[in-house]
């Protein structure tokens, strides 16, 4: 239930969107939640606001609190809707004359979302904006995930609103990380492995900066998802860490099949990874959703994928995950492509050069004509040795 008081005189008004099972792309099923933050001073300030169609939740919201037309001030730290679809409507309430803070970037991009003349405020990297007893300083954060991107960061009670970042998708009654325990940071690290991974060299240097600003953090708080008050540390920590995406000898095993015979091969070439002490599961494209097979992919060191050839091309399913994957950069990679065909086998031809554009480092391919035979179950099997090895090789046990 919202508002929830996060700190004195500081409001989560935000909504859950219990629902929504994809988001643009990526599984949500679990929902997700999109905060928005009502500071309460001399001066009053929103921060972000939530989705078109939650409006009027978010006005109610607020209602609870105080009269929105007493908001002085709009902040929007990330053009995207499902944080600014309701800020023509939150205008409307508050007024619009009332000055909307963003980035450089957030004034050009909310210009070409939305036809409304609203009265942007631009800011600078390091500006600030009293409210009376606290003082919010803006800090650019281009690209983490969009150009317009910025954090909030309230002076005195040592409180990050931290826009997309830190974030999960998650629609819960449990607010804060100590009440949900670890059982979010898989949703964490899902976020980060499909969202935020692209820009995992920026994040790096981001905390960098964070840390030589010495900015001491209370609580961290994302737009979507839980809270982080007990340990936002650890948090960071977690982004640093995926960010580095340091591999574990693991490979992930991704396949389509037609009549089970690439199925069949991807069962061999996991015992063969198994054998050399690999951690390895197969995943099904059509029982996997290709969000989850690149939370894997985060700190996996092999990605070996398999398609049958279907009128001299991929399967629609290797294509759809092949796009996905390449758009998020996973680094240092170690790549293998299989699959059975029939008389043109252009598939794994068709991966190979896919991955190869991911600068993955490649294996020969492997395939078998129409049912693999017990020797083409072998082959398969040490191909999956083969891989193994190689992963070995290069991450320590
Ligand atoms: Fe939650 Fe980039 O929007």
């Amino acid at each position: 239930m919202r508002p929830v008081e996060i700190a004195k005189g500081i409001y989560d008004v935000g909504v859950n969107d219990w629902n929504i099972q994809d988001f643009h792309g990526y599984s949500t099923p679990l929902g997700t939640s999109y905060n928005a933050f009502l500071i309460v001073d001399e001066k009053v300030a929103l921060v972000d606001t939530v989705k078109k169609e939650f409006a009027d939740q978010l006005i109610a919201n607020i209602e609870k609190v105080l009269d929105p037309r007493k908001i002085d001030y709009m902040i929007s730290n990330h053009t995207e809707m499902d944080h600014t679809g309701s800020l023509a409507r939150v205008m409307h309430r508050i007024g619009e004359d009332k000055p909307v803070y963003c980035s450089k970037m957030g004034f050009k991009n909310l210009g070409l979302h939305f036809p409304q003349k609203l009265n942007y405020q631009p800011v600078t990297d390091g500006q600030e904006l009293r409210l009376g007893k606290r003082t919010l300083a803006f800090l650019e954060t281009r690209m983490l995930h969009w150009p317009d991107s910025m954090f909030t960061y309230i002076k005195e009670d040592q409180i990050l609103l931290s826009s997309d970042a830190f974030g999960q998708h998650f629609a819960g009654f449990e607010k804060y990380d100590d009440v949900i325990g670890d059982a979010i940071m898989p949703h964490a690290q899902k976020y980060f492995a499909n969202i935020l991974l692209p820009y995992a060299p920026l994040i790096v240097k981001l905390v960098e900066k964070v840390t030589q600003m010495g900015l001491p953090i209370r609580m961290i708080c994302p737009d979507h998802g839980v809270l982080w008050r007990k340990d936002p540390g650890k948090i960071i920590e977690a982004y640093v860490r995926w960010s580095k995406q340091t591999p574990r000898r693991k490979a992930v095993l991704v396949y389509d099949t037609m009549w089970h015979s690439t199925e069949q091969m991807a069962d061999a070439i996991g015992a063969g990874l198994h054998a050399e002490g690999v951690s390895v599961r197969p995943m099904y494209l059509r029982k996997w959703h290709r969000s989850d097979v690149l939370t894997e992919v985060l700190d996996a060191k092999a990605v070996v994928v398999g398609s049958p050839t279907l009128n001299n091309g991929l399967f629609p399913t290797v294509s759809d995950f092949l796009t996905y994957m390449k758009g998020l950069k996973p680094q240092g990679k170690i790549g293998a492509a299989f699959g059975s065909y029939g008389w043109s086998g252009e598939a794994t031809k068709l991966i190979t050069r896919e991955l190869e554009a991911m600068q993955f480092e490649m294996l020969e391919p492997v395939r078998q004509q129409y049912v693999p035979a017990q020797k083409g179950l072998e082959e398969s099997f040490e191909f999956g040795r083969a891989i193994g090895r190689r992963i070995c090789d290069q991450v320590p046990e």
